[in-house]
């Protein structure tokens, strides 16, 4: 069903398809036609606890789908684990000019430079009141693309004030190749201030609201060993709770003299597998189990989910496989998940029942 939809959808230019895919799905979610397409994954019992937080399964939806929480019903009820959603800035901004989102079908890819196209952080918050299905929620936070680099900070303090009530952990989004001067962030002494002032803030929050809500950082798959040593160095010192691992890469090895390779943005999918499968694994090796990780960037089939949680990661989150394979991904991946999970169980208690 979902390859038939798909071949109607990506006749249209990959952001007209995108919007229209997901006002369908929410039509389709509140006259009860959803399930036609909703992955079944209560039959999968893989609940994780990560960074304090009891997630049903470990599936997730990556950010940047719905960055302003209009979707969120439908999302959730397709069956992921979780969704994250934004990244959302504090005012509204209309990201870049169209064209802005490319696919390269051949190579199960996506280039966009979006540039954080969002309605604001009061409209996501009001969308998220509204909700009727009450999913775990990971809210995305940015920097508006007019406030200088100089004053990120701020604009990070505001998405935390503002979500902190509503949000299961909150998301912070340094690693954008569409917003100049973001991933300055990740690096040095805007780092180390960056991290400071949100952490300084939280500990205030956690006591006005006697909740605490962790923080993960979303990373680039774009920097060096010593960058990502340097920078995993500083998320310790400050005791981030989570890193989320990757973003989109500028990186076009994978799809050279493809259509749309040369377009501007970041390159998501299938050509991402590798190379954001090897940076969470140098992270892993870098923060140890100090850190929750969550993995994301070409998980595109089941054994890329299973590969991503034996590399290091607690949980996943789709974005380009899903827009490729549909919500059956969710429960392919549940499943293989699953069944290397008995199988090592199984086998770790041969070894058990052997010693
Ligand atoms: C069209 C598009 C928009 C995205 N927007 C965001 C965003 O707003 N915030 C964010 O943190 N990541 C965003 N991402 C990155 C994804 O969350 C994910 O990290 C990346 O695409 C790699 O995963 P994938 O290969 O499964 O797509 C976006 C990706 C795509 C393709």
């Amino acid at each position: 069903m979902y390859k038939l939809i798909r071949s109607l959808l990506f006749r249209l230019p990959a952001e007209l398809s995108h919007d229209i895919a997901l006002q369908a799905m929410s039509v389709g979610e509140r006259v009860g036609l959803l399930g036609i397409l909703a992955a079944k994954t209560k039959k999968y019992a893989l609940p994780k606890t990560v960074m304090g937080i009891d997630f049903p399964h470990v599936v997730g939806l990556a950010a940047g789908l719905d960055k302003n929480a209009d979707y969120a019903d439908a999302l959730q009820a397709l069956g992921f684990g979780w969704l994250e959603l934004g990244t959302v800035t504090p005012r509204p901004q209309p990201g870049n000019p169209k064209p802005r989102m490319f696919r390269l079908a051949n190579e199960r890819a996506i280039i966009n430079r979006l540039g954080f196209n969002n309605k604001g952080i009061d409209h996501l918050l009001s969308r998220l009141e509204s909700r009727h299905r009450k999913g775990i929620v990971g809210v995305n936070i940015g920097k508006n693309a007019d406030t200088p680099i100089s004053d990120a900070n701020e604009d990070y303090l505001i998405g935390l004030r503002k979500s902190y009530s509503v949000a299961d952990y909150i998301a912070i989004n340094i690693s954008s190749p569409n917003t100049p001067g973001l991933r300055s962030l990740q690096y040095g002494e805007e780092l180390d201030s960056l991290l400071s002032a949100l952490v300084s803030e939280r500990t205030k929050l956690e006591k006005a609201h006697s909740r605490f809500v962790p923080l993960a950082v979303k990373l680039a798959p774009d920097m060096s060993e010593d960058e990502l040593k340097l920078c995993c160095s500083k998320l310790l010192a400050h005791e981030i709770e989570g890193v989320i691992a990757t973003n989109t890469t500028f990186d076009r090895e994978r799809v050279q003299g493809s259509n749309h390779a040369t377009e501007t943005g970041g390159l998501s999918g299938a050509p991402l597998t590798e190379k954001a499968c090897a940076t969470l694994r140098q992270i892993k090796r870098l923060v140890g189990d100090n850190m929750a990780i969550i993995g994301v960037g070409g998980i595109m089939t089941a054994s890329d989910a299973v590969a991503r949680l034996e590399a290091g990661a607690d949980l996943v989150q789709l974005y380009s496989g899903f827009i490729y394979e549909g919500p059956a991904l969710i429960e392919s991946a549940l499943k293989e998940i699953s069944a290397t999970h008995s199988s090592s169980d199984k086998n770790s208690q041969r070894e058990t029942n052997n010693g």
